[in-house]
């Protein structure tokens, strides 16, 4: 039996768990270093993590421009980075 105090998501087709309660950001953290590109190129990440920034954008379950530190894990969501 699953333990329901862990989520299961995937980034970037990669398997991640967290704990319940943790943001999308802190389950990207645990796959990769960088969120997204700038438009010159440049890797980017979260930076003020709270919803400010918009830095720590992905795209989630086909919706792009979503910002990872606010919005909270589920499970079986699908996050793709650019990073
Ligand atoms: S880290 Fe700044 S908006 Fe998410």
């Amino acid at each position: 039996m699953s333990d329901p105090a862990i989520i299961r998501l995937q980034i970037d087709g990669q398997a991640v768990e967290v704990r319940s309660g943790s943001n999308v950001a802190a389950a990207i953290a645990q796959a990769t270093l960088y969120f997204h590109r700038s438009p010159s190129g440049q890797p980017r990440a979260p930076l003020c993590g709270m919803g400010v920034c918009f830095e720590c954008r992905v795209d989630i379950d086909g919706v792009g421009q979503l910002r990872a530190c606010m919005i909270p894990a589920r499970e079986g969501m699908r996050v793709r980075t650019d990073g």
